[in-house]
């Protein structure tokens, strides 16, 4: 049985998104890896560089992969650690993050979903159907196998993979200020936080992506590389980032 301890949340209270959106344009990239290079190149050479909005839904679809890898490294560990009781904490908390997460990015894929409705965007079957498939199942091969021999290393690889997400939706709302006066008439997105335009949902998403890049930071014991809020106090920020410990402090 599962035991619950407090929820983990995303984002501490009084959060300013846009002041947010504009931090991480001003911060640098992470040094991505060569790995991490090829993967967002090959993406980039596939999908072409600019961020799109069926190229969020791709984002979207593999986002979650790594989560349910780690998730199912954690319950075999589980399985058998059970009588140990840092094994059977570390399992739990690590449970209990990957479905935070997955659930989340769940979410930033039904986002995705309802714009392409919303602006009746038209996306080949081939491109955007048929091969996200293939893209998510050797994408999920690299995690397993990863998770398997490193789970550090996956979370270092995770936390490259949300840094760029968080930069690229920080870009993309910047380049389509548009977003900013287009009311959401989708009823499900209007769940997502209740913000009252598109821009506001990109930011919110972008801002999820360093929450997430944070978490695997941290899971990699580079906790004091998190990235900070700007729009809210040190003290705050203190408290959030380095209280909301998870599996390995
Ligand atoms: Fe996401
Ligand atoms: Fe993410």
């Amino acid at each position: 049985m599962i035991e619950h301890s407090d929820p983990i949340k995303l984002h501490p209270e009084g959060v300013d998104l846009r002041k947010e959106q504009e931090a991480t344009l001003s911060r640098p990239r992470m040094k991505y890896t060569f790995m991490a290079r090829f993967f967002f190149a090959f993406m980039d050479f596939v999908y072409g560089k600019k961020l799109t909005v069926p190229k969020i839904k791709l984002i979207e679809i593999l986002a979650r992969i790594p989560y349910h890898a780690w998730e199912i490294k954690a319950y075999w560990r589980l399985t058998f650690g059970y009588a140990d009781e840092k094994i059977r904490r570390e399992g739990q908390e690590l449970v209990k993050l990957g479905r935070l997460s997955q659930d989340n990015e769940y979410w930033h894929l039904i986002i995705a979903v309802e714009k392409i409705k919303e602006d009746d965007i038209k996306q080949s079957g081939f491109w955007y159907t048929f091969m996200p498939k293939l893209f998510a199942l050797s994408y999920s091969v690299f995690a397993r196998t990863l998770a398997t021999i490193s789970l550090k290393q996956s979370f270092y690889f995770n936390a490259m993979f949300e840094d760029h997400a968080e930069h690229e939706y920080a870009n993309f709302v910047k380049n389509h200020p548009e977003l900013d006066s287009q009311p959401i008439k989708s009823e499900l997105v209007k769940q997502f936080g209740g913000y009252d335009n598109w821009g506001d949902v990109f930011r919110k998403i972008g801002l999820d992506e360093r929450a997430h890049k944070n978490n695997s930071l941290r899971e990699c014991g580079r906790g004091a590389e998190q990235y900070t809020y700007v729009s809210i106090s040190q003290e705050e920020n203190d408290r959030f980032l380095h209280s909301n410990v998870l599996t390995r402090g």
